[in-house]
């Protein structure tokens, strides 16, 4: 049997000025690299998520996710213009309201903790996109993505016109861009139907076409407070093993309506945003979520990884693959490293 731990008893002739291509040329030093670099990262492609609590001057660190923090909407429109001031692309809002009941009707009311925050965005005129996060497990008290119907199952068709809803008064109160993320049948279209209908034409819709019922949610169902108060997710967001279903979904959001299609969670579904980038042309997105986070920031804590090149390699991952918008609770710190390294 070959043992492949000896070495071959002759070795080849080593060859050396014969090789054809030599790839280590273009390596050499710092400034060849940068020369032949493949993949750049923008601020104005990142957007950065904001967790929105009542109160005023509130930030509330959230235990599993190292520098984000649970904002009331003053310090939530601060940090907006923090981070339009870092080049930030846009912001995405998710809501955590004063009261849950079991329809989340907090989510559409028009002086919801979310609506607050993004009015007080718009009073400061900012040159940052403001995105609305569509879904209804924040605001319901049993932490499912629609109502719950007498059988016990969420109700896909009572969702879409509680989603329409609050995609509505989400524009009203000043979002560009919403994004459905609740995995309903049909949500895109009766997004889209709803916002024309109220005159909202110029309101975009990034759909989170591809979302995968993800073990890398649990940081943010402890920020949001939003895990569910029974069973999970699985009857409605996408089992992981599938790819084909992915793009089905991203094929039905389109002819409903999406502007942007979104991936999510980013790193375990690079293929699907490679996918998705040769086969559409409209912007792809991905989210790199709570979980991918958090992975990084606590090995970096306990000084396993260098945060700060682990957190930039998976970013240029994501965006290699194809995504050309990345949600990352990193935005303002790779913002500011993009910058130095300028
Ligand atoms: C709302 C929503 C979730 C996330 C984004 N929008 C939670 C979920 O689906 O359970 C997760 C984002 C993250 O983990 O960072 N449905």
């Amino acid at each position: 049997m070959l043992d492949l731990h000896q070495p071959p008893a002759t070795l080849p002739a080593a060859s050396t000025a014969a090789l054809p291509v030599r790839l280590r040329r273009m390596r050499r030093t710092p400034a060849l690299r940068a020369l032949v670099r493949e993949t750049r990262l923008d601020p104005a492609m990142l957007v950065a998520p904001l967790f929105v609590r009542p109160g005023s001057g509130v930030r509330e660190e959230i235990g599993s996710m190292p520098g984000v923090a649970r904002l009331s909407p003053d310090v939530a429109a601060d940090e907006a213009a923090r981070l339009a001031q870092l080049g930030v692309g846009g912001v995405i809002l998710f809501g955590l309201p004063e009261t849950k009941d079991p329809e989340g009707s907090e989510a559409w009311a028009d002086d919801g903790i979310v609506q607050d925050a993004f009015r007080r965005i718009r009073a400061r005129d900012l040159d940052v996109v403001t995105i609305a996060d569509t879904c209804l497990c924040e605001y319901t008290d049993h932490g499912h993505c629609g109502p719950i119907d007498t059988g016990g199952v969420v109700d896909n068709d009572g969702a879409l016109t509680r989603l329409a809803e609050t995609a509505v008064s989400q524009a009203r109160a000043g979002a560009d861009i919403v994004a459905p993320s609740a995995m309903m049948d049909g949500q895109v279209g009766a997004i889209r139907a709803a916002l024309d209908a109220a005159g909202f034409i110029d309101v975009a819709i990034m759909a989170y076409a591809a979302k995968h019922a993800s073990a890398f949610y649990g940081p943010f169902r402890e920020a949001a407070d939003s895990a569910p108060a029974f069973g999970d997710r699985r009857a409605y967001q996408m089992d992981p093993a599938n790819g084909r279903e992915a793009i089905r979904e991203m094929d039905l959001d389109l002819a409903e309506g999406a502007d942007i299609l979104l991936v999510k969670p980013a790193l375990p579904g690079l293929d699907l945003i490679a996918a998705a980038r040769s086969r559409y042309d409209v912007p792809i997105a991905a989210y790199q979520v709570s979980g991918e986070f958090a992975m990084i920031a606590a090995a970096a804590e306990r000084g396993w990884i260098d945060g700060r090149r682990a957190m930039t390699e998976a970013v240029i991952g994501i965006v290699r693959a194809g995504a050309g918008i990345v949600i990352t609770y990193a935005a303002a710190d790779l913002a500011t490293w993009i910058r130095e390294e300028r």
